[in-house]
């Protein structure tokens, strides 16, 4: 028995505990076997042994009992270290990032257009004055470009003042037919409520081979059919307008998407939302970049103003502060 209260004293698991409780008082324990000879015993023996017995098998019990609570409290506090967890632990789950709202405009402008078979262009924001104004039929001096405040540099290069110059590009370095948007931001000397230097458009351009191919009635058909993709349910207009690159011009407005045409704040109570320019595209466009016998529709947007209408965001500078308040309302 000294054996089994040291194997007791040197256990370290409840599992090797319980072990030795069978190996001590299971049916073929080794205490269980003396226990059987009692009956092999005459009167007074037996009486000796059994008090015996029963003295080693309530200290066995008690050593038991009393090292099975020691390790049950360590297996325990064991459990509960492998289980810790630390809350103050970086977790990148909770950075999940989200778009900023002018590119969720600006995908979905992209998405429809190349739906319709556009293809997406790109050019440099630093132009020339030629890309950006002369071959656009806005020569020197020419009052129209007093629609765009320009920001010069030094050499006479400037930062684009819309994204038309890509079309140029576009134009010279292909021969229609052409079906193009080109996405991109753009610069303007202007500073207030509505107005910031840095903007976002994206302006379309189809050309087809053929004085007559397209016509005002193919514009207006595929703005109509862009502007419900984007806002819903909207009536449109067209009223005329002027841009130097293209004859004739109009402006289109949609129904006002806050008070359907009612009158509110947001549209000066006019009903109305004022939301592209187009026109069909000015010979003089043509001919600065060598086409003959074409014919071609153009138009141009601002991102921020129809992420502004069709999100509801009150003040442009929510945009460009990076507010994550503000940013993580688009995930
Ligand atoms: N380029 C014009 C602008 O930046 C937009 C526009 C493009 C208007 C094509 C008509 C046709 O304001």
């Amino acid at each position: 028995m000294e054996e089994i209260f040291s194997r007791i004293n040197g256990a370290i698991t409840t599992a090797e505990l319980e072990e030795i409780r069978i190996a001590v008082m299971g049916k073929k324990g080794i205490l269980t076997a003396r226990f059987a000879e009692l009956k092999n015993c005459d009167e007074t023996q037996k009486k000796a042994l059994a008090k015996e017995l029963n003295l080693l098998k309530v200290e066995f019990e008690k050593a038991l009992a009393n090292k099975k609570e020691e390790l049950s409290l360590r297996e325990l506090q064991e459990k509960l270290q492998a289980q810790k967890i630390d809350v103050s632990l970086f977790s990148a789950s909770n950075f999940r990032g989200s778009n900023h709202p002018i590119m969720l405009m600006l995908d979905k402008i992209v998405e429809y257009f190349e739906g319709m078979n556009f293809m997406v262009k790109t050019g440099p924001l630093v132009e020339d004055d030629v890309h950006n104004f002369e071959a656009l039929n806005l020569p020197k001096y020419h009052p129209a470009r007093d629609m765009q405040d320009t920001f010069y540099f030094k050499d006479g290069k400037i930062l684009r003042t819309h994204t038309s110059p890509v079309q140029i590009r576009t134009m010279e370095a292909q021969k229609p037919p052409i079906r193009m948007i080109c996405p991109g931001n753009v610069f303007r000397c202007d500073y207030d409520l509505t107005h910031t230097p840095m903007f976002h458009q994206v302006e379309g351009l189809v050309v087809e081979n053929g004085k007559d191919s397209v016509n005002f009635a193919n514009l207006k058909f595929i703005l109509e059919d862009f502007l419900k993709y984007i806002f819903g349910d909207v009536k449109v207009r067209f009223r005329s307008s002027y841009f130097p690159f293209t004859e004739p011009s109009a402006e289109v407005d949609m129904s006002c998407i806050f008070c359907k045409g009612e009158g509110c704040r947001v549209c000066s109570n006019t009903g109305w939302l004022e939301v592209l320019g187009c026109g069909c595209v000015s010979e003089n466009v043509f001919k600065a970049v060598g086409y003959e016998n074409v014919s071609g529709y153009a138009f141009g947007l601002g991102v921020e103003r129809f992420a502004m209408l069709a999100y509801s965001v009150p003040d442009l500078r929510a945009f460009f502060e990076s507010d994550l308040r503000i940013l993580e309302q688009f995930k």
